[in-house]
C-alpha cells in the first residue's frame, strides 16, 4: 500500500557530496519525493527530532553532528515506504550493513551514517509533520 515516509540526507553526505547520488538511488528504488529541503537544523531542533534517545550516551554527539552542517530532510511516498526505505539504508553501522545499502556505500562510521529514515508509520507521520506543514507536500 502507498505509504509516506521521512528520510534526512544527513551532514556527512553533503559535505561528502553524496545528495545527487543518493536521490538517484531512492528514486531509481521506486521513492517519489513529495517534498524536500535544504536545512541547517538548530541545536534544538536535533534535540526534538532525536529526543527518543535524549538518555543514550551517543544523544549529545549525534546532536553535534547533526547540527555541523547542512541536511537535506525530505518526505518519500512509495508502497511499504517505511520498510523499503530502512532496507535501502541499510543497518545503523555501515560496516554492518548489507553491501549496495546506502549506509554500506556512503556511511563513515555508526554515527556519521550518511542518512536518516523513519522506524514506524506513526513515527514517518510526527517525523513529516515536523519538517514539512501540510501545504509543503505534493
Ligand atoms: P536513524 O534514526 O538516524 O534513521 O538511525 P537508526 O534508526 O538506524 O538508529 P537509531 O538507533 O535511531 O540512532 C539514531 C542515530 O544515532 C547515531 N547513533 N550513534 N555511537 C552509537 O552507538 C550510535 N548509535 C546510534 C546514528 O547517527 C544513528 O543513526
Ligand atoms: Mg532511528
Amino acid at each position: 500500500m502507498s505509504e509516506r515516509t521521512l528520510t534526512i540526507i544527513k551532514p556527512d553526505s553533503v559535505a561528502a557530496g553524496n545528495v545527487g547520488n543518493i536521490i538517484a538511488r531512492l528514486e531509481k528504488e521506486g521513492f517519489r519525493i513529495v517534498a524536500a529541503r535544504m536545512s541547517h537544523l538548530s541545536k534544538s531542533q536535533a534535540r526534538e527530532f532525536y529526543a527518543v534517545h535524549r538518555e543514550r550516551s551517543f544523544y549529545a554527539p549525534l546532536v553535534e553532528y547533526m547540527t555541523s552542517g547542512p541536511v537535506w530532510p525530505m518526505c518519500l511516498e512509495r508502497d511499504d515506504a517505511v520498510s523499503f526505505l530502512r532496507k535501502v539504508m541499510g543497518a545503523t553501522d555501515p560496516a554492518k550493513a548489507e553491501p549496495g545499502t546506502v549506509r554500506a556505500l556512503y556511511g563513515e562510521s555508526i554515527e556519521r551514517n550518511a542518512i536518516h529514515g523513519s522506524d514506524s508509520p506513526e513515527n514517518a507521520a510526527i517525523e513529516i509533520a515536523f519538517f514539512f506543514p501540510t501545504a509543503a507536500l505534493v
